[in-house]
């Protein structure tokens, strides 16, 4: 039996009612999606009603609308920016052409890429964080997680709508596909490394919203910016709810600290593992960790496949307005490079080091965030830093790890470095004493002694609201 697709079912803007083949491809999708989302999404909780943000259109007070709902009935809605009429490229190498609202066929198999590798991030970050449910620390959190997960389980239908709609039958092949792969899969993993990891307590969860997340951001915003028209409104609205992800990570990962600091200066011997809590420096190695994972998804420093998308206008800078240049057709990047062992510093052709470029602004907002969570702990009266490390610290992807290095950024030996990297990274043991907190906590406004409590409740509500209601 194949679903009905109404604008009803699936609130749109894209005359999804007036366009019969793309109602078609989605009726044959959607059924295989509900079913992944069955079978892949929150365990537990699919009976459960939430108190849910859903977009029902663009206009501000559209995209924002809560209410209970169970989330297999959630409306996963497709969404565009309006359009913008007379919109031309405004980088690369058809800058001043009107922007195409076609797969350009030169382009196509780049294009595909970029949606295909962005699409695949979406429903793997729901696999990675399918059993966190069971361990939440308090409704709100709990409702927090479902929030991200419906939206994560939305982006893949702004991507799937892209592929059908302007991709034919290959779209619609990659479509399913999106639904095949599985997180931490031997045979079928997701694209990219850090959604193949496990996220399987709720510290690497907020590190994951805070970090792997605020990649998404970025390249979001890169792909706002493209020349191919309906990618870029579809990745403007997507960023609406994207700040919301990374809202969860930060303030999570903020509240942890805040209860560490609380636990350290209780406990006589300033341990706050001995009061049942996650000490400041297990913050630090799980912050080490999913930062460097994050940073690999930016891709390598040195990168031809960046300048293609570049030049081919379908993948721009964050922000290309605030750049003078658009074309970077004569500009060089000063940079650290990894050649022969060494580190030397070089000029590369600009269009080469967009990956570079990208990853640098991305890593001035995640200090950001870090400056904050130092505030907090300054605020508690402790003189411990938390500091992201080198960007050549524990990387797999790119040149840099082709060496190893110290979180300070200093060459050392493989024997060295493994015999460390217990004192940075997340150890066996501290997995382990991590997850041995993680226990749920149901009873409205009530938190997990690891965690202290949000400032305010989700849209103006109490913190002791029912968020979640079983
Ligand atoms: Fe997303
Ligand atoms: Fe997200």
């Amino acid at each position: 039996m194949t679903a009905v697709i109404t604008d009803e079912k699936i609130p749109n803007n894209v005359n999804l009612s007036g366009d019969r083949r793309l109602q078609r491809a989605l009726e044959a999708w959607q059924p295989k999606f509900l079913e992944w989302w069955m079978q892949m999404g929150p365990e537990g909780f699919q009976a459960d009603n939430i108190y849910l943000r859903t977009a029902i259109s663009v206009e501000t007070d559209g995209w924002a609308h809560f209410d209970y709902v169970k989330m297999p009935d959630y409306r996963w809605g497709i969404f565009l920016e309006p359009k913008v009429e007379g919109r031309t490229h405004h980088f690369g190498d058809f800058i001043g052409q009107p922007v195409w609202d076609e797969v350009p066929g030169e382009h196509r198999n780049m294009l595909r890429r970029l949606i295909v590798t962005q699409g695949d991030t979406e429903p793997a970050s729901v696999e990675q964080q399918r059993l966190l449910g069971q361990t939440a620390p308090s409704l709100y959190d709990l409702r927090n997680l479902f929030q991200v997960n419906v939206e994560e389980g939305r982006h893949l239908w702004a991507m799937v709508y892209l592929l059908h709609t302007y991709f034919g039958r290959d779209g619609r092949e990659e479509a399913e596909e999106l639904l095949l792969r599985r997180s931490g899969d031997r045979d079928r993993p997701r694209i990219l490394g850090a959604f193949n990891e496990p996220t399987s307590h709720w510290l690497s969860f907020f590190m994951f919203t805070m970090f792997t997340d605020r990649d998404g951001k970025y390249q979001l915003s890169a792909l706002s910016e493209s020349g191919f028209d309906p990618l870029g409104r579809t990745c403007r609205f997507m960023l609406t709810e994207e700040a919301h992800h990374m809202f969860v990570g930060e303030t999570g990962v903020q509240r942890i600290v805040k209860r560490a600091c609380e636990l350290t200066k209780q406990d006589p011997n300033g341990d706050a593992r001995a009061l049942g809590g996650i000490d400041l420096p297990t913050i630090q190695k799980y912050l080490n960790l999913w930062y460097t994972l994050s940073l690999d998804l930016f891709g390598g420093e040195v990168s031809s496949n960046a300048a293609d998308a570049f030049g081919a206008g379908l993948k721009g800078r964050h922000k290309e307005d605030r750049y003078a240049d658009h074309t970077i057709l004569d500009s060089f990047h000063t940079m650290d490079l990894l050649e022969d062992g060494k580190v030397i510093t070089k000029d590369v052709p600009m269009r080469t080091a967009l990956n570079e470029v990208l990853r640098a602004e991305y890593i001035k907002d995640c200090q950001r965030g870090v400056d904050r969570w130092n505030k907090t702990i300054k605020e508690e009266g402790m003189s411990f830093e938390l500091v992201l490390p080198s960007p050549r610290f524990h990387r797999q992807i790119g040149m840099w790890s082709n060496a190893c290095f110290t979180p300070t950024g200093e060459m050392i030996s493989r024997d060295e470095w493994n015999a460390r990297r217990g004192e940075w990274l997340p150890s066996d043991a501290d997995e382990v004493y991590v997850k041995s907190l993680m226990h749920p906590v149901v009873e409205p406004g009530k938190m997990a002694n690891w965690i202290a409590a949000p400032q305010k409740g989700i849209n103006g509500l109490p913190g002791d609201f029912e968020y979640v209601r079983r």
